[in-house]
């Protein structure tokens, strides 16, 4: 059996979302600057779809800017929030769970002279409201956190920590790429300045994604180009992105409720059959999580071994023991929610999508099962490690 269980990562696109881009790919290559029909109509394809981007979190279409993912998203969040602040102040606010588009350019950002505060998170993930309000000092410019985690799938309580960046109005920003679609968000609900969404984890195309942008917002351009986007991201538009990214939110719009409902259905399953396997735990909050997350710490193993050999049983999924780079740490988010390295080393990430099925989650319980007790037996460190995970209970 084949069985995609890596929907965090990304998403197959959608029967819907391929045949709305089929055209844009081949018979209708009109630039929608051109003020000819051919270039008109592809201007009404991309203007269409911001609607339907928009209407998905409760903003206006001039609000959404369309840029190349999440990562762009973030950085022109990031960047073009504290350049267009620096006057202000210097300080910026987030936490050490967030993705690497956001950590890695709040780095940059310390660089030019800008001071970050990331805030811990508890052994759930979650972010306190409280540390947020006493991190916020006169010179706080910005306070951005995530709406959801991509490895654990904890959701971060966002309309609270809105109403204390509008009480002391300062921008706030979410990065909402695991979220958009996945979760109701309301941008004015949330007082959110900023939001980030990427279409390739709500099964629409990779390469494409949007920044929402509160109208009034202070935000620096950051791609400078053509007038495109009103002036905010140059560049002759990915038109069948967009329309694919739209019609995935669309979609959304009209299923998201009931297949919130399946996958967490199927989520629960999941998890309540790995969780028998000896010294193995739930990473991430029990309830306030991703209805597709499912992932674990599986002591005495290691995550990469349990990929490559979920992998040889047909199943595809994922682990935060070693980040892309090669490094042997485990992901800073385990070491955020307070892990001990020994635990953490046997992460795996098994995440859901409305096209899983019931038969799917009984074959992925029987191959963890499998993959944990093959590398046990194999492992010649197993029997003397076993009782650390005691030890740190
Ligand atoms: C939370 C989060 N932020 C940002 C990104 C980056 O998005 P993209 O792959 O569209 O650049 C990801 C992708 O995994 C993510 O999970």
């Amino acid at each position: 059996m084949f069985v995609y269980a890596d929907n965090a990562a990304t998403t197959p696109v959608s029967d819907a979302v391929f045949n709305a881009m089929l055209p844009w790919l081949h018979d209708r290559y009109g630039n929608p600057s051109a003020i000819y029909s051919v270039g008109r109509e592809a201007k009404a394809a991309v203007e269409d779809a911001r609607v339907k981007v928009a209407s998905l979190i409760g903003a206006r279409p001039e609000e959404i800017v369309f840029t190349a993912g999440g990562s762009e998203s973030d950085n022109y969040a990031l960047k073009g929030t504290a350049y267009a602040g620096r006057k202000k102040g210097r300080h910026i606010i987030s936490t050490k769970i967030e993705h690497h588009a956001m950590l890695h350019t709040l780095e940059w950002l310390e660089k030019q002279g800008f001071e970050v505060t990331l805030l811990d998170v508890d052994s759930d993930g979650l972010v306190s409201p409280d540390d947020v309000k006493r991190a916020v000092s006169d010179n706080t410019i910005l306070i951005s956190v995530m709406a959801a985690n991509n490895e654990i799938g904890t959701i971060e309580p966002i309309a609270e920590i809105g109403e204390i960046a509008a009480a002391h109005k300062i921008p706030f920003h979410t990065d909402a790429v695991q979220a958009y679609g996945h979760i109701p968000l309301n941008v004015r609900e949330m007082n959110l300045s900023t939001l980030s969404l990427s279409a390739h984890k709500l099964r629409g195309p990779k390469g494409i994604g949007a920044l929402y942008i509160k109208n009034g917002t202070h935000i620096d351009t950051f791609l400078h180009g053509g007038g495109q986007e009103r002036g905010r991201r140059g560049g002759t538009e990915n038109v069948a992105g967009i329309v694919g990214l739209g019609e995935a939110a669309y979609q959304c719009s009209l299923h998201m409720a009931e297949d919130a409902k399946r996958v967490t259905a199927l989520r629960d399953r999941l998890i309540a059959g790995i969780l028998p396997i000896p010294y193995s735990r739930l990473t991430g909050h029990p309830t306030r999580r991703l209805p597709g997350n499912a992932s674990f710490c599986i002591e005495g193993i290691e995550g990469e071994a349990i990929v490559l050999t979920l992998d040889s049983l047909g199943v595809m999924a994922s682990s935060g023991s070693a980040c892309s780079s090669g490094s042997l740490d485990p992901s800073h988010v385990l070491m955020a929610i307070g892990l001990p390295h020994v635990v953490a080393h046997g992460s795996v990430r098994l995440s859901l999508g409305p096209q899983n099925t019931d038969a799917e989650v009984d074959y992925l319980i029987s191959a963890v099962h499998k993959t944990a007790e093959d590398l046990r037996a194999k492992s010649p460190v197993w029997e003397n490690n076993a009782p650390m995970w005691a030890k740190f209970e």
